[in-house]
Parts: structure tokens; C-alpha cells; sequence
């Protein structure tokens, strides 16, 4: 035992190391569990009584030699780490991150807002999970309207007079900003809106609303359709044309729906329009009295218009997508169709 003792000694002596994983190792080799001075502590338990005192002397001051060697290696480690930097090549070449770009349902809600916004409305936005009491019942909708029904609305909670459900439209948000900003108002509402509808080409459960809202005295559906008319113009180009049809939509009296005049064919009918020359993009109207009442504003002095949008409707037409569910599933080689489409 004593020449093993002096030999580990004499190797400590010896012990070199330049990186912190020499430092770890030579721990290990002689402090670790299975290092050759644990084994000789371990040893020790068959000592002879009468040379216990003197060798177990002997391997404390190894044991505490063995500690402050390594303390000392280590920390000289550090030290020429610190002095001399990293031991990294710092010229390698970095790992290349692909570059991610805007989603082209995100562009086109932007444009659409941006358009607006240059016309001066602000933005507003408000709870993707709202209350029947802003999504139906102060938008005019009588109790008994089917849009109501399950077949449209998903709903989080039932069975209460106002239940809880997830937005059919961002209509709901300008009820919010009728209840509590001053008047006039200006506003455009972008949002992710919910209806229980088949997943088709042409429909899907979740999608995105632009809506407006503009409330002042002495509105008229001519300042309807000029806003309308910049817009669509803004969108799809100094050329295009608009037209309106007669609709229905319980918040608004007279309602209309909006077509604009094909951008591919310039009226003359394709396949995009389906011969007609003619593209709907939304719906609007003047808002109904009874909607301004129940928000607390006096429809004997004040009238406003509405509109509403879908964001991969007007996707779909600017860029000729024929089918929304591509919006929807996330395939790199469609979105990245899209990483440089910024301008309007
Ligand atoms: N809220 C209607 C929809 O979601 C769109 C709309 C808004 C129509 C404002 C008229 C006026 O379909």
C-alpha cells in the first residue's frame, strides 16, 4: 500500500491538463467512484490495526492533495479561459436558419387595414369568445334567427339567457366600440371569426373578418359606396369597378352585398368569375336604427354604414387561389409563393 501511495502521489505531481474535460477526467481517474484513491480508502479497511494510524495519515494528506491538485487544475483551466477566450474557432461558419416569412391571409389583413387606416379609420379588436348578447342580440338579430342556431354557431356555454360563444363575425367588436368611444366613429375590426360550416374550397370553420364601421351625423349610403369604390380600387387596382345587389343582413337596412369587377378577364368573363365579369367581396349596409339604440346612440341624429369582409376571400381573388384550405395547412412550398408578397 505504501508504494501505491507514493506512486499515485508522484503522479499527482505529473498531472497536467489544458481543457476543462482533462480537469474532469483526472477527477475522475483518481477521486471518482472508481478512482485509485477511493479504491485505496476502500483498501484501508484491511489494514493491519497497528499500521491504520500511520497510513490512514498517509491517505488523508493523499486524499487532500488529490482535491486541491484538481481545485488547482481546474481553476488554472478557467483562468486561461478567461485570458485566451473560448477555444471555439470563431471564423466557423454559423448555423443557417431558414428564414420564415408573413402568413398571406397576415398581408392581406394588413393591406385591407392599411388601406382604411390611410382613409382614417383606426383599428379596433375585441374577445374571439364574446357573448350572444354582442354577436346577435345587439346586432338585431331576432331570437329566433336561424343564424343563431347550431348549425352556425359554435357555442362555449348554454342554457343561460346570454350565453357564451365563439364569434361568427367581427361585428361584435363594433358593438363593443359603439358602447364605448365617443362619437363619430371611424373603425375597422380585423379578427378570427368561427362558424360551424364543412370544410370545403370555398368554406371553413375558422377564417378572418375585416369589418368596418363609420358612424357620424348625416352619413349616406353615397359615402358608403365611395369608400367602397376607394377601396376596392386601393385592393385590385386603379381600374376596377364595383357594383352593389340588393341583400339582407339584420344589422343593417338597406343591405347590400358587393361585387367587384373581375381583375383576370376586366369584365369580359372567365373561369375566376364564372363568366359573369363579376367578383362578390362583401357585404354591407347602412346600420339599422335599432342597432344605434341599442348601443345608446340617438338614430334621429346620427347614421353610420357597415361593412364586412372575408380575408381569404380577397386572398383568394388577388392572388387566384382556388381553394381556401391551402391558407389553412401550412405546406412551405405555398406559403413561401408568398415571402416577398408585401406591396399592395
Ligand atoms: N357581419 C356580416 C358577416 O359576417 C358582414 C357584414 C358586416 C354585412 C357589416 C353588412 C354590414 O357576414
Amino acid at each position: 500500500m505504501k508504494e501505491a501511495i507514493d506512486q499515485i502521489f508522484k503522479e499527482l505531481g505529473e498531472l497536467k491538463a489544458t481543457t476543462e474535460k482533462e480537469a474532469e477526467e483526472a477527477r475522475i481517474r483518481f477521486l471518482g467512484k472508481k478512482g485509485e484513491v477511493t479504491a485505496l480508502m476502500e483498501q484501508f479497511r484491511t489494514v493491519a490495526p497497528e499500521l491504520k494510524r500511520e497510513y490512514g495519515q498517509k491517505l488523508n494528506e493523499l486524499k487532500k492533495a488529490a482535491n486541491a491538485k484538481i481545485e488547482e487544475l481546474k481553476s488554472a483551466v478557467e483562468q486561461a479561459a478567461v485570458q485566451y477566450g473560448p477555444k471555439e474557432d470563431l471564423s466557423m461558419p454559423g448555423d443557417s436558419m431558414p428564414l420564415g416569412s408573413r402568413h398571406p391571409v397576415s398581408i392581406v389583413r394588413q393591406q385591407i387595414v392599411d388601406i382604411f387606416r390611410k382613409f382614417g379609420y383606426d383599428v379596433a379588436e375585441g374577445p374571439e369568445i364574446e357573448d350572444d348578447y354582442h354577436v346577435f342580440e345587439a346586432l338585431n338579430f331576432p331570437p329566433n334567427h336561424p343564424a343563431r342556431e347550431m348549425q352556425d354557431t359554435f357555442f362555449v356555454s348554454s342554457g343561460h339567457l346570454n350565453p357564451l360563444l365563439l364569434r361568427t363575425h367581427t361585428s361584435s367588436v363594433q358593438v363593443r366600440t359603439m358602447e364605448k368611444q365617443p362619437l363619430p366613429i371611424r373603425v375597422v375590426c380585423p379578427g378570427r371569426v368561427f362558424r360551424n360550416e364543412a370544410i370545403s374550397a370555398r368554406a371553413h370553420c375558422i377564417f378572418h373578418q375585416v369589418e368596418g364601421l363609420y358612424i357620424d351625423k348625416d352619413v349616406t349610403f353615397a359615402d358608403l359606396k365611395q369608400a367602397i369604390l376607394l377601396f376596392a380600387r386601393e385592393m385590385f387596382g386603379p381600374e376596377t369597378e364595383i357594383r352593389m345587389r340588393p341583400s339582407y343582413f339584420p344589422f343593417t337596412e338597406p343591405s347590400a352585398e358587393v361585387d367587384v369587377s373581375c381583375n383576370i378577364c376586366h369584365g369580359k368573363g372567365c373561369n375566376i368569375c364564372k363568366g359573369t365579369g363579376w367578383l362578390e367581396i362583401m357585404g354591407c349596409g347602412m346600420v339599422d336604427p335599432n342597432v344605434l339604440k341599442a348601443s345608446g346612440i340617438d338614430p334621429a341624429q346620427y347614421s353610420g354604414f357597415a361593412f364586412g369582409m372575408g380575408v381569404e376571400r380577397i386572398a383568394m381573388l388577388k392572388w387566384q387561389v382556388n381553394d381556401l384550405r391551402h391558407y389553412f395547412e401550412n405546406d412551405m412550398r405555398f406559403l413561401q409563393e408568398f415571402a416577398t408578397a408585401t406591396e399592395v
